[in-house]
């Protein structure tokens, strides 16, 4: 069995004692209003990987709250870069979040939806081959798909060149999927910032250095700094800090 470490809440409050997955829900919630969430694991010095993988960088209190945020949300938005690197499973869910989501009225699983400029993406993967709910893939109009892919998932072709994010965004509102999380990675986190679609950014803050090598959770090209206020703190007792940072 594994052990829980204990996650508190240091800002606002201090609430008392360790938080259970109820209290954790309610302070990471849905919010009332489409939003798109943005879910990372950091070194103190900024790095989005140790080692190549996020793994290194993650550990049990991160990996609760990750669980929690794939329960929360109506689909898990997801680079095809991360996706291929960190070889992505099928979602899965424990009965315990199943029920939670179908008592909340929602679908029992979010929807994979992969941004993917080229289409370069394996259909047996188990992410797509695999998926409880036919995953959705947001990629140009000119990609050439891989045999097999239409297959496994949906194609939305929405901008030449480039994914044109807004325009997907809206296309998987318009298919009911409001409540977006996504897991990464840096080059799709820089341009849903450069586009100004990020709503809120869910921060774990590893206890370590990583030193140089790695690079940071958002890559591309520079644009405007966004303003996006703290909302709570979170710290763990083996000295993790996870921040949730949103508009209003
Ligand atoms: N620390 C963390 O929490 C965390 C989270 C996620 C990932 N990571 C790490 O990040 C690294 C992977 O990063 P990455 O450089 O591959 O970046 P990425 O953002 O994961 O993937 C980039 C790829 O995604 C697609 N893409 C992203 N934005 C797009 C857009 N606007 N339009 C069209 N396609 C778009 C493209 O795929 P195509 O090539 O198919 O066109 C692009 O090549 C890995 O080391 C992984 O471990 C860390």
């Amino acid at each position: 069995m594994s052990v829980r470490i204990p996650i508190h809440r240091a800002w606002p409050g201090p609430a008392d004692g360790p938080l259970d997955d109820e209290t954790l829900t309610a302070l990471y919630g849905r919010g009332d209003r489409p939003r798109l969430r943005v879910n990372f694991v950091t070194s103190i010095d900024g790095a989005v990987a140790l080692d190549d993988y996020s793994a290194g960088l993650s550990g049990e209190p991160d990996k609760r709250v990750f669980g929690l945020l794939r329960m929360l949300c109506d689909a898990l938005v997801v680079a095809a870069g991360t996706l291929r690197h960190e070889g992505y499973r099928a979602v899965r869910l424990d009965e315990t979040r199943r029920a939670w989501r179908r008592a909340h009225g929602l679908a029992t699983y979010p929807t994979l939806v992969v941004v993917s400029g080229s289409l370069r993406l394996d259909p047996a993967q188990a992410a797509l081959a695999d998926a409880p709910v036919r995953p959705v893939v947001l990629t140009t109009d000119d990609a050439t798909a891989p045999a097999g892919l239409t297959e496994v998932a949906d194609l939305v072709r929405c901008g030449t060149g480039r994914v044109d994010l807004a325009a997907g965004l809206a296309e998987l509102r318009r298919r009911g999927l409001h409540h977006l999380l996504c897991e990464g990675g840096p080059q799709l986190f820089g341009a849903l910032t450069a586009a100004d679609l990020v709503d809120e950014v869910c921060l774990t803050v590893a206890p370590l250095l990583a030193g140089p090598g790695a690079g940071r959770i958002t890559a591309g090209s520079a644009g405007p700094a966004r303003d996006l206020p703290l909302r709570h703190v979170l710290a763990t007792d083996d000295g993790v800090l996870m921040l949730r940072h949103a508009r209003d």
